[in-house]
């Protein structure tokens, strides 16, 4: 069965709600390619209004992050049910950002994967090595110790509609994005590690992204690429023509 590709916009901490409708409309005033699924992430104060921007589209809606519980007092966390609530399909987890600036460790993220799944959520889980660890010749044990740590509370029966997300942290915003080469080569060694865990069967169906600074200039260059589902789009995915020339990239 042929996995489709999913392209992403992880707006990051960018957009109000209104700025973020504006988005989504502007990227729904003509149709988008029906070979491949669109997601865009808001930050969680513009869910709602996003929602409602996408009305009846096939574009999905996705947040940036979770606490792994479904209720309870933790003053400033936003549960998977909340999620589900206003709309969500998937969920990003684990993404770098958070490893380097919030204390995210391949345990959390494991967590709320898992948790994601236990509500009828998606999980995006990112991985992926930084540049001393690239350079240390670490990459394939750090891709490797994230997805399977990553994927430890993962119900092996809800496997196959996983995502990941291959971000080398390196080329995360640097507008020095990986070769599309190299990215598959990685993406690669990521199934592997899946087919241990869960088996060859839905390690093949698991959509891999390739995500850090793809632009629709190199677009191409990663949908091209066997082992490639789509990508996660931070920057470019701000701006409605960007985001589309993406999307129409991955569906040639
Ligand atoms: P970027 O971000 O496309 O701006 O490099 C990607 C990401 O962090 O998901």
């Amino acid at each position: 069965m042929p996995r489709i590709p999913l392209i992403a916009g992880n707006w990051k901490m960018h957009k109000t709600a209104g700025e973020g409708a504006a988005l989504v409309r502007a990227l729904l005033a003509d149709p988008l390619p029906s070979r491949v699924e669109v997601a865009v992430c808001p930050p969680f104060t513009a869910l709602g209004e996003v929602r409602s921007a996408l009305g009846g589209s096939t574009v999905r809606l996705g947040a940036q992050d979770m606490y792994w519980e479904a209720q309870g007092a933790f003053t400033g966390e936003i549960s998977p049910v909340m999620l589900r609530d206003l709309g969500c399909t998937y969920v990003i987890v684990g993404h770098s950002e958070r490893r380097q600036f919030f204390g995210e460790t391949d345990d959390t993220a494991a967590r709320k994967a898992g948790a994601a799944f236990a509500h009828g959520l998606i999980p995006i889980l990112c991985v992926g090595e930084r540049l001393e660890e690239r350079d240390g010749g670490r990459t394939e044990a750090v891709v490797v110790r994230q997805t399977t740590q990553g994927t430890e509370r993962i119900d092996p029966v809800l496997a196959s509609t996983l995502v990941i997300a291959y971000e080398p942290v390196w080329a995360i915003g640097t507008g020095r994005a990986a070769s599309g080469e190299e990215a598959n080569r990685v993406i690669g060694l990521i199934r592997r590690a899946l087919a241990e865990r869960f088996g060859e069967n839905v390690a093949a169906r698991i959509r891999i992204l390739y995500g850090g600074s793809v632009t629709p200039e190199v677009a191409a260059e990663f949908s091209s690429q066997p082992e490639i589902d789509g990508a996660l789009v931070g920057g470019a995915s701000l701006d409605a023509g960007k985001f589309r020339k993406i999307v129409e990239a991955s569906a040639a």
